[in-house]
């Protein structure tokens, strides 16, 4: 029945990926608030005449917006992307993008038909030449200006209204770094007024989709870019790591024998130029960054504030993340207590699970550690350890929804609830919404069937909100093909061994304690449906 249902929402996901494409960046398509640019293989908008989609007008969340944002009409982020547009491309079948010009994520071919799972591997286990391909596609990225994108420079205001368009060329790399920059930015209020209080990518429950769907779409733009349809993002595996050990010439650059807060001149990245870490400066504009080049990257690591930051995340911290059972709690922001999301993030406790505002850990003491420009949000996608920070972030969100299985849909609808509830945590992306898809009625019901199965969930989401289209999204996404368990990242083998064993033992507990969530696992990853959706899984840690 489960299944059944998860297959439904699996069939009728529909959506489109990407940012400001430039085919829309006219005054002409912000005026009349289209973006149905065509699609090249036919010339028609949204390549309609090929049956791939159709220039549709968008549907939004009627949910209300939440305490930590008290305005309305004073982002352009509200009611994405309902400021610039109201009519967009909506794909059919296993086509996506802003002109259905691309496959879903797994599917390949001029048809989209072909199903393929690619792997992400540790970046200590690819071989010189596959690690230098990916240093070399990083450069390349950096090195070429998107031909489908571009990035606005000013608000809506500030163009106008549209009538005079403001955007700029940006490459391939910086693309994803502007867009991290524009999700978390502040609102600009006018005068010399700023709203600090809004983040669209972290701080709740929508952080870890958001950095899912950001990763692949970054994956997607590096397959279109090189050619390369097998590219996967490298993770960096950094539980138990004593300092930062892609930090060399060989793999992300090392230090400047100089100046500690640079990049050895030996390192490819030494000549990159940042951009988007001025926030102050542009709030005091009330402009956008414009991705003018910044200066060098900057990195530091472990010259970080030890206070805050004493080590870095343990194989234990991590264990204890993956034990806790509710993905969202309370307060879903960074005050919530035994949260999986919360804790991941690092704002609570990986030992107790209880927030902890004085605190950097997980996620964010990666962030903190490297004392740079990876430490301040809006910025931080400039270094690429970023990717191979968030690679692993994700194996690990994989794993945690492995054992959360038979909660997915639970999981999927407190999130959206909090989505819907404090719209602190929206979708990023251009997105425009599916057509209704599935009655809210019928997921109500699944809801409560899930429910059973997990005690201490928030009675709230029974009367869940109107399912918004990018929420949907990111949490089919959860239901990705399966990553195989973590295996010790300590390089000594007998080490290795002993606790390969603690964990088959830990394993068999587990079974016995609750017999109907493995099972559930277990028809889940044989679900073909379910493996094909994102194509995507990740590979074992050798040893
Ligand atoms: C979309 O925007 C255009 C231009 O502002 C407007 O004329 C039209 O009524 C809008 N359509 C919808 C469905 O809101
Ligand atoms: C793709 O679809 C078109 C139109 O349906 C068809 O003519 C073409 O042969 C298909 N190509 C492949 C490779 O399947
Ligand atoms: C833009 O639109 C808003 C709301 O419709 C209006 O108040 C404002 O005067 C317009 N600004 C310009 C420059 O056209
Ligand atoms: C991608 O991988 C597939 C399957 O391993 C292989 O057949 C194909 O040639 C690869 N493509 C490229 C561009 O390397
Ligand atoms: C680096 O760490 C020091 C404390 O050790 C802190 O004062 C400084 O702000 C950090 N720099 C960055 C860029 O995070
Ligand atoms: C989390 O737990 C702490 C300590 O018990 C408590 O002070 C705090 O209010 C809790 N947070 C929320 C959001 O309930």
């Amino acid at each position: 029945m489960l299944l059944a249902a998860l297959c439904c929402l699996l069939w009728s996901f529909r959506t489109s990926a990407g940012h400001f494409p430039r085919a829309c960046a006219s005054s002409k398509s912000l005026m009349e608030k289209e973006c149905c640019p065509a699609w090249t293989g036919d010339s028609s908008p949204c390549g309609q005449l090929s049956g791939r989609g159709a220039c549709q007008d968008i549907t939004l969340s009627k949910a209300p917006l939440g305490p930590q944002y008290p305005f309305t009409g004073m982002d352009d982020r509200e009611a994405w992307p309902s400021v610039f547009y109201n009519r967009t491309c909506q794909c059919f079948g296993n086509f996506m993008g802003f002109n259905c010009g691309n496959c879903k994520f797994g599917f390949w071919g001029p048809n989209c038909t072909e199903k393929r799972l690619l792997v992400r591997r540790n970046i200590f286990d690819l071989s010189v030449p596959e690690k230098n391909k990916f240093l070399a596609y990083l450069t390349l990225a950096k090195h070429t200006i998107s031909p489908d994108y571009v990035i606005p420079i000013g608000t809506y205001g500030q163009m106008n209204n549209g009538s005079t368009p403001m955007f700029n060329d940006i490459n391939v790399y910086d693309l994803f770094v502007w867009m991290h920059y524009y999700v978390s930015r502040d609102t600009l209020l006018g005068g010399s007024e700023i709203w600090k209080d809004i983040d669209f990518a972290h701080e709740a429950p929508g952080f870890l989709p958001w950095h899912r769907l950001f990763l692949l779409l970054w994956e997607q733009e590096i397959q279109k870019l090189t050619g390369d349809e097998n590219f996967t993002i490298p993770y960096w595996d950094w539980r138990d790591a004593k300092s930062c050990d892609i930090c060399t010439d060989e793999y992300m650059g090392g230090r400047n024998p100089a100046n500690p807060n640079l990049l050895s001149p030996a390192s490819f990245f030494s000549s990159w130029q940042i951009i988007c870490t001025r926030l102050e400066e542009y709030n005091s504009r009330q402009a956008l960054c414009d991705g003018t080049p910044e200066g060098p990257l900057l990195r530091n690591p472990g010259n970080h504030d030890k206070a805050r930051t004493p080590r870095l995340p343990s194989s234990a911290d991590v264990e204890f993340c993956l034990s806790l059972t509710q993905y969202e709690s309370d307060s879903m922001d960074k005050a919530a207590n035994f949260s999986f999301r919360n804790t991941l993030e690092g704002f609570a406790s990986p030992l107790t699970g209880i927030a902890d505002a004085s605190q950097s850990s997980m996620h964010n003491a990666l962030h903190i550690y490297m004392n740079g420009t990876m430490s301040q949000v809006q910025g931080s996608a400039n270094d690429p350890i970023f990717l191979l920070h968030h690679a692993f972030v994700d194996r690990l969100v994989d794993t945690f929804s492995q054992i959360m299985c038979l909660l997915v849909l639970n999981v999927f609808l407190t999130v959206s609830y909090a989505l819907a509830l404090s719209h602190s945590n929206v979708f990023f992306f251009f997105f425009p919404s599916p057509p209704p898809w599935v009655p809210v009625e019928f997921l109500r019901i699944h809801i409560r069937v899930t429910l059973d199965f997990s005690s201490g969930h928030d009675p709230r989401i029974v009367r869940s909100s109107p399912m918004s289209d990018s929420v949907l999204t990111a949490w089919i996404l959860f239901l990705s093909p399966s990553a195989p368990p973590l295996s010790n990242n300590n390089k000594k083998k007998r080490k290795r061994k002993r606790k390969r064993k603690r964990k088959k033992k830990k394993k068999k507990k587990k079974k016995k304690k609750n017999p109907r969530v493995i099972e559930g696992v277990e028809v889940l990853y044989q679900s073909a449906l379910v493996r094909q959706f994102v194509g995507l899984s990740i590979s074992p840690d050798k040893s």
